[in-house]
């Protein structure tokens, strides 16, 4: 089984803070396809980590729906939640999050010993990732002894794991040089075409959303869709 689709239904997402109800975004609809690039701007504060947790089921919307395929998400049993984020999800944190005591590859490996990998096949997957990232000289390390964009790179290696469905990327090139910043996103782009996976990426980088297939912007509380070029390749 794989995850073909997600879709937001009216989602909307507000905060309760002292006397007010602070609204980060209303009225949102979408849909999102496996196999397609979709980059999410909008200044500071827009909503768009808020969004991309939603849509990996990390956070709950406070009304409306998501759908995982055709199911409504929060209907969910635990368990089914559970093997769906670890299966069908990679998800690359704004800060990278990695477990301090294990090393590099042993942070890479995690998930897939969760979900059962075999202890072989994980070392392979990760260290290849790590090969193709280009960290793999820090394979045995301690994160702490890494810089900011190495420890951001392991992230991404780490969400990698597993070939998920959608990668959720939260500013997946924000700490690094414009350089490795562009080797990174083209090799997402790579395992998007590779392993027909979705990319959902929320970004101020306009060198890496102009080449995303669609665009979108959380603006005022709602979420426009700038361009796509989805529907400008099929009209071709
Ligand atoms: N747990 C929380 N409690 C109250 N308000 C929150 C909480 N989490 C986020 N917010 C608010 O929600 C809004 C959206 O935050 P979010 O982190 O999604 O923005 P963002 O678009 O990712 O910003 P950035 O580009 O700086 O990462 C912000 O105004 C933030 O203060
Ligand atoms: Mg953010």
């Amino acid at each position: 089984m794989s995850l073909q689709s997600l879709r937001l239904h009216a989602i909307k997402k507000t905060y309760n803070q002292a006397d007010k109800i602070n609204t980060i975004f209303s009225n949102v609809s979408f849909l999102f396809q496996k196999g397609t690039s979709y980059a999410i701007t909008g200044s500071s504060g827009a909503g768009k980590s808020t969004l991309l947790h939603i849509l990996a089921g990390l956070d709950y919307p406070t009304s409306g729906t998501v759908y995982f395929n055709d199911e409504d998400y929060t209907k969910l049993a635990l368990a089914q939640k559970e093997y769906y984020s670890n299966h069908f999800f990679g998800f690359m944190f704004q800060n990278p999050y990695l477990i301090n005591e294990l090393t590099v590859l042993e942070n890479v490996m995690v998930k897939g010993l969760i979900t059962g990998m075999a202890y072989k096949e994980c070392v392979r997957f990760a260290y290849t990732l790590l090969e193709e990232i280009g960290i793999e000289d820090k394979a045995h390390n301690l994160p702490a002894t890494l810089s900011g964009g190495q420890q951001q790179r392991v992230a991404l290696a780490r969400a990698l794991l597993g070939k998920p469905d959608f990668l959720c990327a939260d500013e997946p090139t924000g700490n690094l040089d414009k350089t490795t910043g562009l080797q990174i996103f083209k090799l997402l782009k790579y395992y998007q075409e590779q392993w027909g996976m979705g990319i959902i990426m929320s970004t101020h980088d306009q060198t890496v959303f102009e080449q995303m297939d669609v665009i979108l912007k959380l603006e005022d509380c709602s979420l426009k869709v700038e361009r796509n070029f989805c529907l400008t390749r099929q009209q071709e």
